[in-house]
């Protein structure tokens, strides 16, 4: 049973500041609910109850974000506001929130490394980068999909989707044999890759399924790209034992980290609203 989450929110958000200057990146809404929000529906929908929080600077908003405040109850009661509280009240009475900092911004592995004192390295648990929105307007959430998966194949598991060309240089690429549609073996991971080396256009997005083993294999990882500890470097070393699956999931992935993912998703939903 998968039933513990984290999510990595220590980045410094550059490409948002100075939205991001005294606020995480994750807390932005889209529409009227943060993104961490929509991350930790997803987590829950999946089965997690558990969520379990990287945070770096601004750290005190996501913590009160999943906590009740008493005044505003208070003071709401009664009004037609209140319905604006429901959902953020059945994730604060249905899951329990923990935290942990990464003091210094070694990369996503370190950062998923941090949170082993919170998920413990006996079971599988999953990943979800709230910046990477992701919705499946057809369907289960893209975690869900990831987890029926992972009970099939009990390995790690990475989200991908197809990226044009000249992007491969953003992302964590993915070299696989397709081993039923959709799903592929990963033989090889190579994170921003040139655009002229990437041994493919399948890019890893932000929700990821881990087998406890990660945390071994991060231990003994280099620094990688731009000196950080790179995720996509340890799955690269399990793959290589045929440890990772990556999974073109159901849906869409809107990258919120960038203005023009941000906005695109601002819109979609806001166009959901209005239906
Ligand atoms: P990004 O690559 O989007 O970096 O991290 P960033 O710092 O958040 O944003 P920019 O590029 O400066 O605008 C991907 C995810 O990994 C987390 C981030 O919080 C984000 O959710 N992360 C990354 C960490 O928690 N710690 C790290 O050391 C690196």
């Amino acid at each position: 049973m998968i039933t513990k989450c984290i999510f990595p929110a220590a980045g410094y958000g550059t490409r948002f500041l100075p939205a991001t200057k005294a606020m995480a990146k994750e807390m932005l809404p889209i529409l009227n609910k943060p993104l961490i929000q929509y991350g930790v529906e997803e987590a829950m929908e999946a089965g997690c109850d558990v969520m379990a929080v990287i945070t770096g600077r601004g750290k005190r908003a996501i913590i009160d974000h999943f906590d009740i405040s008493y005044e505003l109850e208070h003071q709401i009661q009664g009004t037609p506001k209140e319905e604006l509280l429901v959902d953020i009240r059945k994730l604060i009475n249905e899951c329990t929130f923990t935290y942990t900092r990464q003091n210094e911004m070694k990369g996503l592995g370190d950062a998923i490394y941090k949170g082993k004192v919170l998920v413990g390295d006996q079971n599988p648990f999953a990943v979800v980068l709230a910046d990477d929105l992701c919705v499946n307007p057809d369907g289960d959430g893209v975690l869900k999909q990831m987890v029926e998966l992972y009970n099939k194949y009990k390995c790690c598991i990475v989200a991908t989707m197809e990226v044009p060309k000249e992007d491969v240089n953003k992302y964590g690429i993915i070299e696989g044999k397709e081993i039923e549609e959709g799903v592929y073996m990963v033989s090889n991971m190579v994170e921003k890759p040139d655009i002229e080396s990437a041994p493919s256009n399948l890019a890893a997005i932000g929700r990821y399924i881990l087998t406890p083993d990660i945390f071994r294999v991060i231990e003994q990882t280099k620094p990688g790209k731009n000196g950080e500890l790179q995720i996509t470097d340890a799955l690269c070393h399990q793959a290589k034992k045929g440890m990772v699956i990556a999974y073109k999931f159901q849906g869409k992935r809107f990258d919120c980290g960038s203005v023009d993912g941000f906005v695109e998703a601002t819109n979609y939903f806001y166009q959901k609203s209005k239906v």
